[in-house]
């Protein structure tokens, strides 16, 4: 048990599963607890200032994790809080699903640098977190998302000469090593459900889809998932597919970033 009695306090905003229960079995792996925090039941929502709740958590937890809607709230309590605090999803972007999606690949398929990732549908939290991705571990993107649902545009400017902005995904799977896509409609846009359905026809990662990729490609989707939307059952549920490693590695990916962050060492870039 390498960090007893460390406290990871988590706020959740948005709904979760892995989250949720991979951060807070990964503590108490690590030998520490989890406090879960919902806006619902603290001060926060009741509009007790984000710098004082970050004042006052960071006093008294190791760490902090939080899922919220707008990003400048995580940077704004990280601003804030003593300890360090950790992003898990923003509208903005979700940097602890990539560790684990990048972990699952090389798992499969070795380095990860120089090889080609598709991805399918939204430009939304996820796809910004695979653009980061792709300067930091140096692999090329290709991106086919619909008109009016690109990425960050100053995301996509920082991985320029890595990604391709395309709008078929046939196109776009042509070769690649790695096919990964996300629901239409993320946690915050439930009411665009239906014009997205339609906006996003024909982007749906199914057999024609992975036919167009490499042989040992694999599937990545970071759950929950739409069977029948954004990816068919028979990818999903197929051979290629990938998701429960991917889901599972979100414990030990995290497990590494505490003890990263717990530890006293000072460790190199
Ligand atoms: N992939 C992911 O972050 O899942 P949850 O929303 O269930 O935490
Ligand atoms: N893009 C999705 C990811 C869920 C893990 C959302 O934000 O709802």
């Amino acid at each position: 048990m390498p960090f007893p009695q460390k406290v990871l306090g988590m706020i959740f905003e948005k709904a979760s599963t892995r989250t949720r229960i991979s951060f807070e079995a990964g503590i108490v792996q690590l030998g520490g607890g989890a406090i879960f925090l919902s806006p619902r039941d603290t001060q926060l929502g009741r509009g007790e200032p984000i710098e004082d709740t970050a004042r006052v958590l960071s006093s008294m937890v190791d760490l902090v994790m939080i899922r919220a809607y707008e990003h400048a709230k995580v940077e704004h309590f990280a601003a804030y809080s003593s300890v360090p605090v950790i992003n898990g999803l923003t509208d903005y972007n979700h940097p602890c699903q990539l560790l684990a999606d990048i972990q699952t690949f090389i798992e499969h398929r070795g380095d990860i640098r120089g090889r080609t990732v598709t991805w399918i549908g939204d430009g939304n939290n996820m796809c910004n977190s695979y653009l980061s991705a792709a300067c930091q571990f140096d692999f090329q993107l290709r991106i086919a998302v619909p008109v009016g649902y690109e990425p960050d545009a100053d995301l996509l400017e920082q991985a320029a000469g890595r990604v391709v902005l395309l709008r078929d995904p046939l196109v776009a799977a042509r070769g690649a090593d790695l096919i990964a896509t996300d629901v239409w409609s993320s946690m915050g846009k439930e009411e665009e459900q239906q014009r997205r359905l339609q906006d996003f026809k024909g982007y749906q990662v199914n057999a024609e889809v992975m036919a167009q990729a490499k042989p040992e490609a694999i599937f990545l989707h970071c759950l929950p998932a739409h069977r029948g939307e954004e990816v068919s059952a028979e990818v999903i549920d197929g051979p290629q597919s990938q998701v429960w490693e991917e889901a599972e590695n979100r414990l030990h990916a995290q497990k590494a970033l505490m003890e990263f962050l717990l530890s006293d060492a000072p460790v190199s870039a």
